[in-house]
């Protein structure tokens, strides 16, 4: 009997649901498992094979330290945040039993491949990554709060200088789900060159 892969596919990419951190917890993937989720990256699209983006883990021994960060990241853009915002910031280091930063270069190799290109590479990646976790059973997320543009993030993941942090990506047990998104019709994002557009 032939697989058809058109409908796994299909369901596979309809099944991955965004669950975000705070609802993700354990167990998260194992060893084997995280080293299948995170192989399914190499195989995303890249234009020149420049690898533009690269992925760096956050161990359990680093949480506090990264909600330091978090914390650190909101008082460098507001010196005036009240502690209970400081608090919920700092919370967020520890959410999710895996957690990753995905990190894009915009200089790295060919001077050609302009970031539109490395940051599409990296999205593939990470959509890989967050359909082999949604296989797997577990519940994924991207997350880009405001820190991932902040310069003690930037430090404390030891960023070049022509490195910039796109997002973090959590992979864990769904302890609950919010309210699924209505996704998009072909008809929302598909027009026909030359016909007339009224969206
Ligand atoms: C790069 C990126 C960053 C994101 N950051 C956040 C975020 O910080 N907070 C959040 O609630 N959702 C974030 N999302 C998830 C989107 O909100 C989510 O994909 C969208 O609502 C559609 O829901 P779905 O993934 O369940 O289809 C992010 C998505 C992307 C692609």
């Amino acid at each position: 009997m032939s697989t058809d892969w058109a409908a796994l596919a299909a369901e596979l990419m309809a099944a991955r649901r965004t669950v975000l951190p705070f609802r993700l917890g354990d167990p998260g993937p194992d060893a084997a498992q995280l080293q299948t989720i995170l192989a399914a990256a190499a195989s995303a699209p890249d234009h020149r094979c420049l690898l533009p983006w690269r992925f760096i883990t956050v161990p359990a021994d680093r949480r506090e330290a990264l909600a330091e960060v978090f914390a650190q990241a909101l008082l460098e853009r507001d010196p005036m945040a009240a502690p209970h915002d400081v608090a919920k910031a700092r919370e967020k280091g520890f959410r999710s039993p895996f957690l990753v930063l995905l990190v894009v270069d915009a200089e790295k190799g060919d001077a050609e491949i302009g970031l539109a290109e490395r940051l599409v590479s990296a999205g593939c990646a990470a959509q890989n990554v967050l359909l082999m976790a949604t296989a797997m059973g577990y519940g994924s997320a991207l997350t880009a709060g405001q820190s991932v543009r902040s310069a003690v993030l930037h430090r404390f993941f030891g960023l070049r200088t022509s490195e910039q942090a796109v997002c973090f990506v959590s992979i864990g047990t769904a302890l609950s789900h919010g309210t699924a998104h209505l996704r998009p019709t072909v008809a929302d994002y598909v027009s026909v060159l030359g016909a007339e557009d009224t969206r």
